[in-house]
């Protein structure tokens, strides 16, 4: 694979496909050089253009765009058309099927086996949508009010996403694959009084039992002083709960011919297709409890199908979405309607160039911010047809996303650096048998991918032909914020290239002050605010402030290493605290090491990133025992259950290793940078003067696990 890469690089510049220019929204760099500059010397004119593509329902009555960075001279706020009515949902939905887009495909949904799918039209999603809100307001919901939304990816994720919205109740999406502890954490910390979840779900051959954590996590809630948790099912296990009247499909999808038809005996309620076939049914033993558990299709069966709009102000809450935190508490990012609405919006056209016919598939799940800009408000908003899929990449076989390409002539492709190592494990064999000629653009988000991955999947998944999007942004920013333009920006691999219009990006040094010259490296940060940037950390501003606008005042600190070549290009080298990025996911050394901490016979815990060929970073835990307890096969066993269930599966660490001591300064502070070395089995340490005792480093290299 290597021979991919040399002489190659580095230097190659991959221009954009001259034809993509006759019909781009940013044609050339000249387009993207004049429209950068506006956009970051006249901010505020340039996004009042853009907000007149939107459907406001009163004029804004202030400022159009302004904000403070800067908590030496107040607090940290941003305002986007101030005093203006809209609602996001409204602008997804009904703005649409007004200009006569109703029998467009919204959303086509692949289920995580072959032959689950279905479609549905705009004008089909808007009336589930408004079901939804009407049901929600049944459950007593207003305005203001939050909502946990555990689902798999099937549609009624993004209809719960957008009922919420349509009412101005705030969604806190938390990713399937959290545990019942992490789930609960979520919905005390954003009091949330209703959890939207199914039965259960099949990710590949794994079945979830998502109905037992969602009962787990309320019963922890409860324990915690929250009132009561209403839970809303959805039934995606089947049987199929309800009946087929008059043979029509009156409900979200249209299945795939499997017999629905027997119902379980629950009553007659409307029908509604649900898709995951019979051969992948199965009979759940779920714990019910009719004070507080509502089936999905029977509430829905019982609410009106319009419902109007609650008119947001711009800057009300529209949702809360959970991100590790470097001390281990996760922090809910909070986005508001108008700028999250405008921002995703935008950057969605120009980054994929969106066009009327294409077909996006976005491969993110909508429990991270990547589905909520991109699977959901992103191409909502722009009227585009988008896929939801359920599966894994490599289910049934490692040809699935290929599978799928075909099947549905994607034109447009995102997806993860982890995901594309994952495939090339394969071979090139398994891409080249599916037709990929529909593809044009290929994107890339999560980590830095690096440039065997990003040649691979140029050359063999785009053919040579599609510009790869190398977008770099945050659940913080809301939309990407350094990112190529396909038919503008020149790529490097590896390289997100350019800030996005109205991202002003700087790189300071240890001192905080700017570098000006172009080739450089240090801490990335953003000197002024763009629409969709985060307005605070929910219920703790003061965090928010300290956390982003601390280290270096008056500029958003990412978090982010990053270097800057001699034509401004920007590389990402990756975090410069405590976070790992594991497959695209930041998770927190902190938080894992309080999880192994609970186990009983654990006195202490250091966790570290560690290099791993597919995962882009992994994590690596050195676990001290206490007295009279032994470190052995079933303790590493029971310390990855504990993180299973304090966090979720996919935050075990790949490594876990018995430290009879851990290397610790005078002062007692652990030498994170020493317990990477160790890992790796570099003896390279560096200045180790500082080191209280230097013997527990020579242990710690005996005791390493021999496949680490
Ligand atoms: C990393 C995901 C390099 C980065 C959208 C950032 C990237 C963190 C890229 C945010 C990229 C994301 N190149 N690194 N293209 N995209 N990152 O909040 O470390 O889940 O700070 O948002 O992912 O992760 P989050």
């Amino acid at each position: 694979m290597s021979s991919l890469v040399d002489g190659e690089l580095p230097g190659t510049l991959f221009h954009p496909p001259p034809h993509l220019e006759r019909t781009a929204h940013v044609p050339g760099m000249d387009t993207y050089r004049r429209m950068y500059a506006e956009s970051v010397e006249h901010p505020e004119a340039f996004w009042a253009n853009i907000a007149q593509e939107f459907f406001w329902k009163t004029p804004a009555t202030g400022p159009l765009f302004n904000w403070n960075f800067d908590v030496r001279k107040g607090p940290i706020a941003t305002n986007f058309m101030t005093g203006a009515t809209t609602n996001i949902s409204y602008n997804a939905l009904d703005r649409h099927v007004a200009c006569g887009l109703g029998d467009k495909t919204a959303f086509i949904w692949e289920g995580n086996n072959h032959g689950d799918e279905g479609k549905i039209t705009y004008s089909q999603l808007l009336e589930e949508v408004s079901k939804f809100s009407n049901v929600l307001k049944a459950a007593g919901l207003e305005k203001g009010d939050r909502v946990a939304i555990y689902l798999p990816m099937i549609l009624e994720l993004p209809i719960a996403i957008l009922a919420c919205a349509r009412i101005g109740v705030v969604h806190s999406v938390v990713f399937g694959g959290f545990s019942a502890d992490s789930l609960a954490e979520r919905m005390l910390d954003g009091k949330c009084s209703v959890l939207v979840t199914a039965d259960g779900v099949w990710r590949g051959d794994k079945f979830i039992d998502l109905k037992k954590i969602a009962d787990e996590a309320a019963a922890k809630c409860l324990a915690h002083g929250h009132k009561t948790t209403r839970k809303i099912v959805v039934k995606h296990m089947g049987p199929c709960p309800v009946t087929q009247q008059n043979g029509t499909t009156n409900g979200v999808l249209n299945g795939n011919g499997h017999d629905h038809a027997k119902g379980d005996g629950r009553g007659k309620v409307p029908r509604v297709d649900r898709y995951c076939s019979k051969k992948h049914h199965k009979e759940l033993i779920t714990q019910w409890d009719d004070q507080v558990d509502w089936w999905w299709h029977e509430e829905v069966a019982k609410v009106e199908a319009t419902c109007p709009p609650v008119w947001m102000d711009s800057e009300d809450p529209l949702f809360l979405l959970y991100t590790s935190g470097s001390t281990g508490k996760p922090k809910g990012i909070l986005h508001t309607v108008a700028g999250y609405m405008v921002y995703a919006a935008l950057t969605f056209k120009c980054v994929f160039d969106y066009q009327d016919d294409d077909v996006y598939w976005c491969t993110a799940d909508a429990g991270w911010i990547t589905g909520h800009s991109y699977v959901v408000y992103g191409p909502l908003l722009n009227g585009a047809t988008g896929i939801v899929f359920e599966g894994i990449p490599t289910y049934p076989q490692p040809d699935r996303f290929w599978e799928v390409v075909e099947k549905y002539r994607v034109t447009k492709f995102y997806t993860a650096p982890t995901a594309i190592r994952s495939l090339m494990k394969f071979g090139e064999e398994i891409v080249l048998k599916h037709d990929r000629s529909s593809l044009k653009i290929l994107g890339s988000v999560g980590e830095p991918i690096n440039p065997e991955a990003w040649l691979w999947y140029h050359k063999y998944v785009g053919e040579e032909r599609c510009p790869i999007v190398d977008t770099f942004w945050q659940t913080e920013t809301g939309g990407h914020v350094l990112t190529p333009l396909p038919a503008a920006t020149p790529l490097k691999p590896g390289s997100a290239t350019l800030p996005f219009f109205g991202v002003l990006p700087a790189v300071l040094d240890e001192d905080g002050h700017e570098i000006s010259q172009p080739d450089c490296e240090g801490y990335l940060v953003f000197k002024q605010a763009w629409p969709g940037v985060m307005r605070s950390i929910y219920g703790d501003h003061k965090r928010y402030e300290n956390l982003y606008f601390g280290k270096f005042p008056g500029y958003y600190t990412t978090g982010d290493g990053c270097k800057r070549d001699k034509d401004g290009y920007y590389w990402i080298t990756g975090r410069i605290d405590d976070m790992v990025n594991v497959s695209g996911h930041l998770l927190s050394t902190a938080e894992i090491e309080s999880a192994l901490i609970e186990h009983p016979g654990v006195s202490e815990a250091a966790v570290v990133s560690h290099p791993h060929p597919i995962k882009g970073e992994c994590t690596y835990g050195f676990v001290t025992m206490k007295v009279g307890h032994v470190f052995n096969k079933q303790t590493v066993s029971e310390l990855k259950l504990k993180v299973r269930e304090k966090i979720g599966a996919f935050a075990v660490p790949d490594f876990l290793q018995d430290a009879p001591g851990l290397p610790k300064t005078r002062s007692g502070k652990i030498m994170r940078r020493v317990l990477r070395k160790i890992a790796c089995g570099d003896r390279a340490l560096g200045d180790i003067s500082t080191l209280a005792d230097s013997d527990v480093v020579e242990t710690l290299f005996k005791l390493r696990p021999s496949n680490a």
